[in-house]
């Protein structure tokens, strides 16, 4: 499709709402920013489409509350793991307690997990997040579960261990911010991409490529709040109705309509995290 066509066929989606929901495949709901107001949070993203947010942990404490959460408001679900900047609250105990957890039906995922070496830049340290990341997907094939993985400076590392460690796994590069060859690969695996904020903002020039590239059934929204809000609500604080905006920005790139974007992207979370049911 041309240029001329893409503008006139997004001319034609006067209702900057999709009838299809839209499902918030990122976000951390628990977190302190959202104490006041969380219930007030929730019902604006029923109000902007977004029916369906999964909350993920990143300590055991957090991964409690966000399993907690998912039970009492019918909306939420939870992802239960340790990321990689919060290695030192895993030990022998914490997969037993990350499985009890678990076995509520709520709970869809493990993650977020993986490898952060933007903030890691001790060797040891890094080779612990590695065994850790490794554990806990042995954790996901054990409780049948798809996996939410964190990358941050980590490509090289992150698609090793998929290669190696994931191949019979299912799950989603969350934020994804690598180059379109890892991608690529990332897709051959059958894993899918998170894309968030970051795709609205001016300097992403990575980003679009990727996405312009992705296969449709290889891509999630997300917001990934209170973190990395898009335009325009850049620098504030983020929360899962702006996910909207992303899938907006999602629809431009790839030159589709809101509602396709909605009805893929929707039904890519269905599948990946299959209990999530609209
Ligand atoms: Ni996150």
């Amino acid at each position: 499709m041309s240029n001329a066509q893409c503008v006139m066929r997004n001319e034609l989606v006067p209702c900057p709402l999709s009838l299809v929901p839209f499902i918030d495949t990122h976000c951390h709901l628990e977190d302190e920013n959202f104490s006041a107001d969380r219930a007030e949070v929730i019902a604006r993203a029923k109000s902007a489409g977004v029916e369906r947010i999964i909350n993920f942990g990143s300590t055991l404490r957090s991964s409690v509350a966000v399993a907690e959460l998912a039970k009492n408001f019918s909306e939420l679900y939870a992802g239960i793991g340790i990321h990689p900047e919060e290695i030192d609250d895993f030990d022998e105990n914490t997969c037993t307690r990350l499985a009890e957890l678990a076995s509520d039906e709520k709970v869809v995922a493990i993650g977020e997990i993986g490898l952060d070496y933007h903030w890691e830049k001790d060797s040891e340290r890094r080779l612990i997040q590695q065994k850790i990341f490794v554990e806990q997907l042995d954790l996901a094939r054990q409780l049948h579960l798809p996996v939410c993985v964190h990358d941050r400076d980590a490509h090289g590392d992150t698609l090793r261990i998929l290669q190696t460690e994931a191949r019979d796994l299912h799950g989603v590069l969350h934020c994804y911010s690598g180059s379109l060859e890892t991608a690529r690969e990332v897709w051959k695996l059958g894993w899918l991409i998170g894309v968030d904020g970051p795709l609205t903002f001016k300097n992403s020039a990575k980003v679009p490529e990727v996405v312009k590239a992705a296969p449709r059934d290889m891509l999630l929204i997300e917001t990934d709040a209170p973190y990395l809000a898009p335009v325009p609500y850049r620098g504030k604080r983020n929360e899962p109705a702006y996910v909207v905006e992303v899938a907006k920005k999602l629809a431009e790139v790839r030159c589709e309509t809101l509602e396709e974007v909605a009805a893929y992207t929707t039904a890519n979370a269905q599948r990946l995290y299959c209990s999530v049911r609209s």
